[in-house]
């Protein structure tokens, strides 16, 4: 499977491409994690930090070489952050056939409750959420024990940019997949395994 997840900035791309890069063996291939581990990267930009801290996109040749080389170790994956504008999705077309393109719908104030209340753990990257999905002791990782963190850009004041260059960058690239004939949509509301098994049944048609 070479699957595209596309979805707004808290709608479960993370949570959900998780999910099938397990169910189905495949690599997940993420711009967001991939930049916030090289965030101090030096590039002739600025670091990519600099963009993320602030919710704008981090320039397009920084992205594409990440993504390049994810993808020429890949068989199959799922593709969760990119791409994010018309540019960055002419040059996928370049690179890689999809066989499948998801958009996960979830309305815009969800996104904000959602995105507010994301706690990350600081040792093992494991998600949750303050009220949909909270660990078992308050501020550790159920997994590792790790203190649980915001992520810099999940406050409400970044989450509102965030979602501003979303609808300005990235709503004209699901147009666009939407205009080919190729994007399926999928109800992102419910809890994470009701997503999951919508997913289920597009993959596996
Ligand atoms: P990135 O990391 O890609 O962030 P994003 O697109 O804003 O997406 P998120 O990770 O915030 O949300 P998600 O949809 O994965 O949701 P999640 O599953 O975590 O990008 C970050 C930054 O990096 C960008 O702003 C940009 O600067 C840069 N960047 C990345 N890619 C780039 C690119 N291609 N070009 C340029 N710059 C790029 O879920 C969110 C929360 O909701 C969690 O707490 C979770 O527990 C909870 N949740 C999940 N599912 C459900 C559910 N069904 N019900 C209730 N709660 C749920
Ligand atoms: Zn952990």
């Amino acid at each position: 499977h070479r699957i595209l997840l596309l979805g707004p900035p808290g709608a479960g791309k993370g949570t959900q491409s998780k999910n099938l890069a397990e169910a189905y063996g495949l690599d997940h291939i993420t711009t967001g994690d991939a930049l916030r581990a090289n965030k101090e990267m030096e590039t002739e930009y600025g670091t990519p930090g600099e963009y993320m801290d602030a919710g704008e996109l981090v320039p397009d040749p920084v992205v594409n070489e990440i993504v390049v080389t994810a993808l020429e170790d890949a068989d199959g994956f799922v593709l969760d952050g990119y791409p994010r504008n018309v540019e960055q999705a002419e040059y996928l077309s370049e690179q890689t056939a999809l066989d499948t393109v998801v958009f996960l719908d979830v309305p815009e104030e969800e996104l904000v409750e959602r995105l507010t209340g994301r706690r990350v753990c600081s040792e093992c990257g494991a998600t949750y959420h303050v009220k949909f999905d909270p660990p078992e002791e308050e501020g550790a990782c159920d997994e590792c024990g790790g203190e649980l963190v915001q992520r810099e850009d999940d406050t409400e004041e970044t989450v509102r940019e965030r979602l501003r260059v979303y609808r300005e960058n990235t709503e004209p690239v699901v147009e666009h997949y939407r205009e080919e004939g190729t994007l399926v949509e999928v109800d992102g509301e419910g809890t994470p395994d009701e997503v999951f098994e919508r997913l289920r049944d597009v993959v596996e048609g």
